[in-house]
């Protein structure tokens, strides 16, 4: 997994480039992670994109919970903003789909150069995302391309290079770059229990806790399902059952909560429970 580390300098030239981008654009692609549309967000993007034109894709949506997802774009969609669920991973699956939306959401450019005689009117467009989201992935698989060079490097410049997708369509080869949210807690351990952000930098046994909580709270019986204990106990114990139940012990016989800790978050990242949406619509309040 590919890791930045963010300072404010970085920030502040990530924020100029990405500007720059944006105005040779018509359209930004806002890529967030279904499972976690509020975490993945970055919190400049609106004032960013201003008043350009803005798709959200709510990538990684075979990982979410469909039903979840479908209420989220409702909520984008009532909110005015465009917005459709997607999986980069299938190549071509959702291409037409997205040549189409994009196209849909420049028709007013479209109409006012075929106004002026103009036939063919070229639509520019920029992926934008937070670090492992699935820019790249994305751009691949809407573009046909073998491997497109991950601009992961904040502060490098480069020529520009678009990508012809139709003969309307142009995409810019390299993402933009969006630095993680880092306001609270929560939406920290949102980014960890995806995977989004390494593990040593958080407590690895408090994210395992919060993950439990989390179950517990929302996906009732899966951890149940998975480890065959006794979910209603307060998540510490839970935690020290399921070292147990798994043989993760220290010498002497005491739970390794560390070990257990590691085995959950893995589990979870691997969708032994299943899909799962770790922020809802309600979230957004709170
Ligand atoms: P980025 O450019 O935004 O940093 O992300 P990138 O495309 O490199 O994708 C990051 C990881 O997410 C990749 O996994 C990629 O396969 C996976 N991915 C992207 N889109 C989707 C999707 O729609 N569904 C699923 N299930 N996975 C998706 P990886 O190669 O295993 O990398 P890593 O996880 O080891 O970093």
């Amino acid at each position: 997994m590919k890791q930045i580390q963010w300072f404010p300098g970085h920030m502040a030239k990530t924020k100029a480039e990405i500007s720059a981008d944006i105005k040779m654009v018509d359209i930004v692609i806002e890529l967030l992670d279904a499972r976690i549309p509020i975490s993945s967000s970055n919190p400049l993007i609106a004032s960013l994109i201003g008043n350009k034109k803005r798709l959200i894709l709510l990538n990684k949506s075979d990982l979410a919970s469909k039903e979840e997802t479908d209420k989220w774009i409702e909520y984008f969609n009532s909110e005015k903003i465009p917005a459709m669920a997607v999986n980069s991973t299938k190549n071509n699956l959702y291409t037409k789909q997205i040549y189409k939306k994009i196209t849909d959401i420049c028709e007013d450019k479209i109409a006012r150069n075929l106004r002026k005689g103009i036939k063919n009117t070229t639509i520019r467009a920029m992926v934008v995302g937070i670090p492992n989201v699935g820019k790249s992935t994305l751009i691949n698989s809407v573009s046909n391309k073998a491997a497109t060079k991950t601009g992961n490097k904040p502060g490098v410049t480069k020529s520009k290079q678009w990508i012809r997708l139709n003969k309307n369509i142009e995409l810019l080869d390299t993402p933009g770059i969006l630095w993680h949210r880092f306001e609270n807690e929560t939406v920290a351990r949102n980014l960890a229990f995806i995977g989004s952000i390494k593990d040593d930098i958080m407590d690895i046994s408090d994210l395992a806790y919060h993950l439990i909580v989390l179950l517990q709270n929302s996906y009732q019986g899966s951890l149940s399902a998975r480890y065959d204990v006794n979910e209603e106990k307060p998540a510490l114990d839970l935690l020290n059952d399921i070292a147990i139940k798994r043989g993760c012990l220290l010498k002497g016989g005491l739970p390794n909560v560390e070990l257990a800790s590691k085995l959950i978050l893995d589990d979870f990242r691997k969708q032994k429970f299943g899909n799962f949406t770790l922020e809802r619509v309600n979230d957004i309040d709170k």
